[in-house]
This record gives structure tokens, C-alpha cells and sequence, in this order.
């Protein structure tokens, strides 16, 4: 565990009573809905909207993070909901450990960070954590929110393509679903509307 990153992330959700907005990531609900369920891996879980939602569809999730006051507030919000016994929380420094297992779904929201992060090599663990017929779904900010702060406008994303190529995978052994940028409506912190855009890469294994 690397302290620096553990205390950065602890920090960040301990500034605030609750960081996000407990629903799940949307792009996670329209791919994984049409799914049957089986087992998830949810790599960096935050606060976990998208565990809950995914342990009542039924998946058992194995739900990640570094921030050891993320994954108290993940296990209380799954035990509110009565599906803390489909949960298995485990924390992780990414860039250090990855959880053990195959699973029917690894999913990274917004895996990002300001700090050091060794991102090509967390998403190629993901890759190899897919079981056969699974899916890594990765889907992260395609751009700074129109009410992000000016010293962050000119930050670069990578694009699906750059992503999709980072997983370095094997073309036969790989079906490509989604390689998209798809925008959304959502309303920033002081209640401005804008337009999100969103990077997604969702892959199958044959
Ligand atoms: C931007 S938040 C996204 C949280 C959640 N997936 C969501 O969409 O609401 C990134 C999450 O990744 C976690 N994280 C960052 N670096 C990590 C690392 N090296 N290992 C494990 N988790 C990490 C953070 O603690 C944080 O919860």
C-alpha cells in the first residue's frame, strides 16, 4: 500500500460526508442491465453506488479501492440496502496488488487519478481477471466537466483507441463491443447543467 496515494483518496472523501451521489454510473447500468449476472470485480468502488446496484441484480462483486474510508462507507451502503452478503470488499493499492479471481465482469469507473498511477498495467491485470465470455467494461472522463476549473480545461484524456490499444489484447482471442465517447446531461456542483463526455471501452472475451 502506498501511503501517499491511501492518504490522498481518504482525504479527498473525508473532506466531504459523501463525495458522490450513490446511484450508479449510468454508462455501467445501460451495458451490464441486458446482462445475466455473475460475478463482478469493481476496480476503485468509491462509495458504492455501482456495487449495491450491481448486488441487486443479482452479481456477486468483489468491490476494490485504496481508501480505507471508501470501502466503510461502500459496506455500510450495501448493508442499508440488505445485499451486504453478495459484497466481498477488499482494499487494494492498484498499482501495487490486484484481488485473485476470474470474473464475468471487471468494471473500472473512473479509475483516474492526479496522483501517479501505472494505468496501462492496472487495465492489462483486468484483462487477465476476465473470465472466458466475460467483459472488462472501462469507462472514464472523456473531458473536464464545463464547471471544472480552469487550470484543468487543458487536460488530455486518452481517447477509446488509445485505451482499447493499452490493453494490449489478443485480437483472436477478443471481441470489441463498445469503442465510443458517448455525452450526457448531468448537473454540476452548484447546480449548473452541462454536458459530460464520457471515453468507454467494452471488451468480451471469446
Ligand atoms: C474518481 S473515483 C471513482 C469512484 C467510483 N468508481 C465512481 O465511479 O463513483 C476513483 C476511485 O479510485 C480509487 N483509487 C485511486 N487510486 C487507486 C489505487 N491505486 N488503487 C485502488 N483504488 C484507487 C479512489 O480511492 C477512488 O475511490
Amino acid at each position: 500500500m502506498d501511503e501517499q496515494t491511501a492518504r490522498h483518496w481518504d482525504e479527498m472523501y473525508r473532506a466531504r460526508e459523501r463525495q458522490w451521489s450513490g446511484r450508479p454510473n449510468p454508462h455501467l447500468v445501460d451495458v451490464v442491465g441486458a446482462l445475466p449476472p455473475g460475478s463482478a470485480l469493481d476496480l476503485g468502488c468509491g462509495e458504492g453506488g455501482d456495487a449495491v446496484w450491481l448486488a441487486r441484480q443479482g452479481w456477486r462483486v468483489t468491490a476494490v479501492d485504496v481508501s480505507a474510508t471508501a470501502l466503510e462507507r461502500s459496506a455500510a451502503a450495501v448493508t442499508a440496502a440488505g445485499v451486504a452478503s453478495l459484497v466481498d470488499f477488499q482494499r487494494h493499492d492498484l498499482a501495487r496488488t490486484f484481488p485473485a479471481g476470474r470474473f464475468d465482469l471487471v468494471s473500472a469507473q473512473f479509475l483516474q487519478s492526479p496522483l501517479d498511477f501505472p494505468r496501462a498495467q492496472v487495465l492489462r491485470a483486468a484483462v487477465r481477471a476476465v473470465a472466458p465470455g466475460g467483459r472488462l467494461l472501462v469507462v472514464e472522463h472523456g473531458a473536464v466537466p464545463p464547471w471544472g476549473a480552469a487550470e484543468h480545461r487543458h487536460v488530455r484524456f486518452p481517447t477509446p483507441q488509445e485505451t482499447l490499444a493499452e490493453l494490449d489484447l489478443d485480437p483472436d482471442g477478443w471481441h470489441v463491443e463498445r469503442l465510443d465517447a458517448p455525452q450526457r446531461q448531468a448537473t454540476g456542483p452548484n447546480g449548473e447543467a452541462g454536458t459530460l463526455i464520457d471515453h468507454l471501452v467494452l471488451v468480451r472475451r471469446r
